[in-house]
C-alpha cells in the first residue's frame, strides 16, 4: 500500500472511499463529516445531508468501530462515504483513532476499493495533536488491513492499493506528514511481527527466523550477530542448549543492536528480551495434542522485539537499544532433555527440570544473564509464559507484568498504556522464591500447580538478582497472541501485541 499525505477537502477527493468520523450522540456533524454531510445534501431546502439522515433515522450511531457507509450518486468525485464511530467524546483516546481507522480501512479493503482517502481522525474536533493524530490514524489504518496469505495457494487480491492522508488545514500539513511516515514505520513493523507469529512452524524455525533478522538489520540498517549452537555451547548457555537439544532444528542467539547517530556504542542501552520457542510441544513433559497447533505463537515475545527494533530504526529513535533473542523448538526425542535433568546456566546457577514444558524460562534466564554484560539502563523481556497468567487476566485482555524497579515498571506501564496494549502489574513476592528451592540443586524450574505466573517471575528474578542487576521488568504475554476476530485494528491470527510499547520506550526522552 502506497501512502500519500496531501493538502485538500476530503469532499472533493477523488477516490474510490472517503473516510469521515463521527462521535457517538452527535446529531448535527461538523468539520469534514459535516462538510461531506452538506455537499450531500439533495437541493438547498432540504435540512439534512444523507449523513444527518442516517443519524436521524437512528441507522447511524458513532458508537466505536462502527462503519457507516452512504453512497454519493455522483455528487461526489468518490463513489462511497465511510463513517468510522469514534464512540463518546469523554472516552477519546489516541488508541480509539487506531481502532476506528483500523475498522474503516479494513471495510473499504474488504469492498475491494483500491484507492482510499481519510481525514486526520481527532486532530479537528477530537483536538488532539495533529503530529499524533495522524500517526495513529495510518497505524490503525495498515494495522486494521493486514492479511496474512503467504501459506494459500490463491492470495486474496483484495488489496487497497493508495491511502492518502487528507489535511484541509496547510499549517498542520507538515506535522501529519511526520506523523503519516510515523505510523506507516510502526504498522509496518507490527506487520512483520504478526506474520513472523502467522507463519507455520514448520517454516520459521530458529535458523529461519534468525535469518529473517539477519535480512531485516541488512534493510533497516541494525548490527546483527547471530550465534551457532557452538557458540551458545561455547558462552554456556545451558538452558538455551537443553531446550533445544530435543530437536531437529538447532537453536540460534540473535543479538540486534541500534546505536543513535552520532552515539558511540557505549551508553548503557535499553535491553528488549523476547521469548523465541518456534514451536513449544512441551517437550518430554508433553501437552495435550488439542490446539497444540496455537504453540507456533510461542515466539510472539521475539517478534515483538523484532518488530520493534524494525521501527526503532526507522525511526531514529534516541536511545540505543539492544534486541536479543532466544530461539528453540521445544521437541520430545531420543536426546530431548528430561525431567530430573540438572542444567548448569549461564550464570553457573545449577536448576533441576521438573517440567521440559516450563523451558521459556530457562532461555530467557541466560538472556537475562548475558544482558549483564551491557550494564543496561532498563530491560523488559516480554514472554508467553504461563498459562496460569491466561488464566488470571483473561484471554486478550492484558500482560501480566513483574519488576524489581517501580520506576521502570511505571515507565513501561505508562508506554504501554499510551498504545493502548494492556499490562497489569503482579507482585514478586519472595513467597514465589520459596515454591521453587529445589532439594538437589540451586532452584527447579516449576512451582507446581498454584501461584504458577508469579514463580514464573520470580524464577527469572534469580537471573536478574544480584551482581550487576538492572532495572528489569518481566512482560507474560502468553494471553495476547492471537485475536479471535477482526476488531479495530485487530485482524484474526497474530495480535502483534508489545511491539509498539517497546517503540514507545526507544523514543521516551
Ligand atoms: N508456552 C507455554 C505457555 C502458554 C500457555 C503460552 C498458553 C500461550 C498460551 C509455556 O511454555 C508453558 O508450557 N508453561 C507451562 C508452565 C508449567 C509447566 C509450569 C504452563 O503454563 O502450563
Ligand atoms: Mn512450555
Ligand atoms: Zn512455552
Amino acid at each position: 500500500m502506497r501512502l500519500s499525505v496531501i493538502q485538500g477537502q476530503i469532499q472533493t477527493t477523488p477516490a474510490d472511499a472517503i473516510i469521515v468520523n463521527l462521535f457517538e450522540g452527535v446529531t448535527a456533524p461538523g468539520g469534514a463529516t459535516g462538510a461531506v454531510d452538506a455537499a450531500l445534501r439533495l437541493g438547498k431546502a432540504e435540512a439534512h445531508g444523507a449523513i444527518s439522515q442516517l443519524i436521524h433515522l437512528g441507522d447511524l450511531t458513532g458508537r466505536l468501530n462502527e462503519v457507516g457507509v452512504v453512497y454519493t450518486y455522483n455528487q461526489l468525485p468518490a463513489p462511497r462515504v465511510f463513517i468510522a464511530g469514534l464512540g463518546k467524546r469523554e472516552a477519546f483516546t489516541l488508541d480509539r483513532i487506531r481502532q476506528a481507522s483500523g475498522s474503516a480501512v479494513r471495510k473499504a479493503r474488504d469492498l475491494g476499493c483500491k484507492r482510499v482517502a481519510t481525514i486526520v481522525h481527532g486532530s479537528g474536533i477530537g483536538g488532539l495533536d495533529p503530529q499524533r493524530a495522524a500517526q495513529a490514524t495510518v497505524e490503525g489504518a495498515l494495522m486494521g488491513s493486514y492479511q496474512f496469505s503467504e501459506h494459500k495457494s490463491q492470495a486474496d487480491d483484495r488489496a487497497i492499493e493508495e491511502l492518502l492522508v487528507v489535511e484541509y488545514d496547510g499549517s498542520k500539513l507538515d506535522a501529519v506528514k511526520a506523523g503519516a511516515r510515523a505510523g506507516e514505520a510502526i504498522a509496518r513493523a507490527v506487520n512483520a511481527a504478526r506474520s513472523l507469529i502467522n507463519r507455520a512452524p514448520n517454516v520459521l524455525y530458529p535458523d529461519a527466523f534468525a535469518q529473517a533478522a539477519r535480512e531485516m538489520a541488512a534493510q533497516h540498517g541494525l548490527r546483527c550477530v547471530v550465534l551457532t549452537e557452538a557458540e551458545i555451547a561455547t558462552a554456556g548457555m545451558g538452558g538455551v542448549l537443553a531446550v533445544s537439544q530435543g530437536s531437529q532444528h538447532p537453536p540460534r542467539f540473535v543479538i540486534l543492536e541500534y546505536v543513535p547517530e552520532g552515539q558511540e556504542g557505549e551508553m548503557p542501552p535499553l535491553v528488549f528480551i523476547g521469548k523465541g520457542v518456534t514451536f513449544d510441544t512441551g517437550g518430554i513433559s508433553i501437552k495435550p495434542s488439542d490446539g497444540m497447533q496455537a504453540m507456533k505463537a510461542d515466539m510472539s515475545g521475539a517478534a515483538a522485539v523484532f518488530g520493534a527494533m524494525q521501527a526503532i530504526a526507522d525511526l531514529k529513535a534516541r536511545r540505543r537499544v539492544i534486541g536479543l533473542l532466544p530461539l528453540v523448538e521445544n521437541m520430545p526425542s531420543g536426546n530431548a532433555y528430561r525431567p530430573g535433568d540438572v542444567l548448569t546456566m549461564m550464570s553457573g546457577l545449577k536448576v533441576e527440570v521438573v517440567s521440559t514444558d516450563a523451558e521459556g524460562r530457562l532461555i530467557l534466564a541466560d538472556a537475562l544473564h548475558y544482558a549483564k554484560r551491557y550494564r543496561p539502563r532498563g530491560v523488559v523481556d516480554l514472554a508467553t509464559l504461563t498459562g496460569a497468567c491466561v488464566v488470571a487476566l483473561g484471554e486478550g485482555v492484558a500482560a501480566g507484568v513483574f519488576s524489581n524497579n517501580d520506576d521502570w515498571c511505571a515507565a513501561v506501564l505508562r508506554a504501554a498504556d499510551e498504545q493502548g496494549e494492556r499490562m497489569w502489574r503482579l507482585p514478586l513476592y519472595s513467597e514465589y522464591g520459596d515454591k521453587i528451592k529445589s532439594d538437589v540443586a540451586d532452584i527447579k524450574n516449576s512451582g507446581g500447580r498454584t501461584g504458577g505466573v508469579g514463580t514464573s517471575a520470580y524464577f527469572l528474578y534469580h537471573f536478574v538478582q544480584g551482581e550487576g542487576e538492572y532495572p528489569w521488568v518481566h512482560v507474560d504475554m502468553a494471553g495476547m497472541t492471537f485475536s479471535p476476530e477482526n476488531k479495530g485494528y485487530l485482524v484474526k491470527g497474530a495480535m502483534g501485541y508489545g511491539v509498539r510499547t517497546l517503540v514507545a520506550l526507544a523514543q521516551a526522552e
